[in-house]
């Protein structure tokens, strides 16, 4: 027999803080996504008329890549309820989850992206869509820091763990050739809510460490004032 000294009232069984913290986060996470789906579907109606009066080709062009962002944002929305899905993957897989990013965050603006071959690469165990917000967060940062024009080039290789040259590790960098960061602000660029831009939430490059720090990766960055800046991502190899 439970001693509740409460007389005949049942004391239900409490959940821990934490266990109500997580069960309310979990309901609010599934509400927040469903909410999102349904704007966003709303949404997408609304562009479909417009696409049906669109009066040419670039404006109509113009449309379906609006639709088209809004269905990628339903799959993250999806996936706000859904725990990561490691994958085994190989470079020309990664590749092109990197390259739908890329483009889909580039958009109409003429920046070119070039993709270099680099040959033999370990695979690495990695979530496609994690992968694919990676990628869309570099992206709009390199945009914004070249003003709309220039030049993104990825490249990839392998890196050995040091000093020991046990693990290896397969490195993508990303260039932009953009405004670059100073030196003295370089250390503050991952913080969330760091932003030196006016309209800007510093919450892109949080982001992109945190998701890379899912895949127990690493990220730093190298920029040069007035030149650009390299983004290098480190995920470790996967034996498969
Ligand atoms: N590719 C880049 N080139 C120049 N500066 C960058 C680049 N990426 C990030 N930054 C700097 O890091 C800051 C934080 O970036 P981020 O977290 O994405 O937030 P936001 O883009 O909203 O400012 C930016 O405000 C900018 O100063
Ligand atoms: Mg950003």
């Amino acid at each position: 027999m439970r001693e509740s000294g409460t007389g005949d009232r049942f004391d239900p069984p409490r959940a821990t803080a934490a266990e109500a913290r997580q069960n309310s986060d979990s309901g609010w996470v599934r509400g927040l996504s469903h909410d999102l789906r349904n704007i966003i579907q709303s949404t997408r109606g609304s562009l479909e008329l417009l696409q049906h009066s669109t009066v040419n080709a670039s404006q109509s062009a113009r449309v379906a890549a609006a639709i088209h962002g809004l269905d990628e944002m339903t799959v993250l929305a999806e996936r706000l309820e859904e725990p990561q899905r490691l994958e085994p993957m190989n470079w020309p897989r990664v590749q092109r989850h990197i390259r739908q990013a890329v483009e889909l965050a580039v958009g109409i603006r003429p920046i070119r992206l070039d993709i270099i071959d680099p040959g033999a690469v370990p695979n690495i165990a990695a979530d496609p869509y994690d992968v694919g917000r990676i990628f869309l967060n570099l992206t709009w940062n390199a945009c914004e820091a070249m003003a709309d024009q220039g030049t993104i080039t990825i490249s990839a290789r392998v890196d050995f763990e040091e000093p020991r040259h046990t693990a290896s590790w397969l490195v993508i960098d990303f260039q932009d050739t953009g405004c670059g960061i100073p030196e003295s602000l370089l250390p503050r660029i991952f913080d969330l809510h760091y932003t030196t831009k006016t309209i800007g939430r510093g919450v892109g490059l949080a982001t992109v460490k945190s998701l890379v720090m899912r895949h127990h990766g690493r990220v730093d960055v190298e920029s040069t004032e007035g030149k650009g800046t390299i983004v290098h991502l480190g995920f470790p190899a996967h034996a498969r």
